[in-house]
């Protein structure tokens, strides 16, 4: 595995290159990162792991300065997933000059639901992958469900600026008890630890609702919210959706989906979850 901190040593090594795959990371990697790496090796090759703080991302009062960064341990988990090539740069690498120019996200997508509360983030997510995009040149690029909002903000910018790279997403990796692994994770204190996995248990309260026949699913959001803030979470919102726009659920949806976002203590933690409706309402 070759690791390279320079654009134009990573052009080198690509030069000629029709298949790469690209996996882009903040680093701190853990499974869920790891299952990314090995579903872009069966669709692609090389497999380019970028590890980058994007600080586009991040508003004021977050977590930028505190973020683990963990290169040495994050290369030996990428060595031995089978990766080809780790771009780690420095920030002046990615942003030579101030960054004036940036994707803007739908604003019907970019503040809805994370975006409400997180102003910017998603346009810093699209600029900086946009980028990574285009020093990568990669065919296929591997993004997990875990960051659902995410997910459909690369989708869109891909096919609304025609880029020919194809998204693979992946699914969300958890823990033993269900909490969905994340960098974040390390934040929390042993007693929030404990109390984690039950964002996840919500949620999967609403899928089995809704999937038993439920319809009221500002009631259902509304009830998993309020058992969170009496188990002293700080929640965020609640919300089911269609899967494929994200819209509220109407008669044409499919594939519905849970998401959540909430705080214990400092730490803000997202899981979602998936629900097929068997029949159209
Ligand atoms: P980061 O949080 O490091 O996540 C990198 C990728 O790993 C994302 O596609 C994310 O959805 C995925 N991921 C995180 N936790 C996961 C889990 N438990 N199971 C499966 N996949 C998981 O997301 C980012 O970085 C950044 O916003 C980035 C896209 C790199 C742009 O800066």
């Amino acid at each position: 595995m070759r690791i390279f901190h320079t654009a134009a040593e990573l052009r080198a090594a690509l030069a000629g290159e029709t298949g790469t795959a690209l996996v882009p990371t903040m680093g701190n990697l853990h499974a869920g990162h790891v299952s990314l790496v090995e579903l872009a090796k069966q669709h692609g090759s090389p497999v380019v792991a970028s590890i980058f703080v994007n600080p586009l991302q991040f508003g004021a009062g977050e977590d930028f300065e505190h973020y683990p960064r963990t290169l040495a341990a994050d290369c030996d988990k990428l060595a031995a997933a089978g990766c080809d090539i780790v771009f780690a740069p420095d920030a002046t690498e990615v942003y030579p000059v101030p960054q004036t120019f940036t994707v803007q996200v739908a604003d019907s997508l970019a503040n809805d639901l994370c975006g409400a509360f997180r102003p910017g983030h998603f346009n810093g997510v699209a600029t900086v992958v946009l980028k990574l995009f285009n020093l990568v040149q990669p065919r296929v690029a591997a993004f997990g469900k875990k960051d659902f909002q995410q997910l459909l903000v690369i989708r869109e910018m891909v096919r609304q600026f025609n880029l020919p790279i194809g998204i693979l997403a992946g699914d969300t990796q958890r823990e033993a008890d269900g909490l969905a692994m994340s960098s974040r994770n390390g934040y929390l204190s042993p007693s929030e630890r404990a109390r984690a996995p039950a964002l996840q248990r919500e949620l999967a309260a609403i899928a089995a609702a809704v999937r038993a026949g439920d319809r009221e699913y500002e009631a259902l959001c509304g009830a998993a919210a309020r058992h969170l803030e009496m188990a002293g979470w700080d929640v965020d919102y609640i919300a089911l959706r269609d899967a494929a726009s994200l819209r509220p659920v109407d008669a044409a949806t499919r594939r519905a989906v849970a998401l959540g976002a909430a705080r214990l203590g400092k730490t803000r933690l997202i899981d979602n979850l998936e629900i097929a409706l068997g029949n159209p309402l």
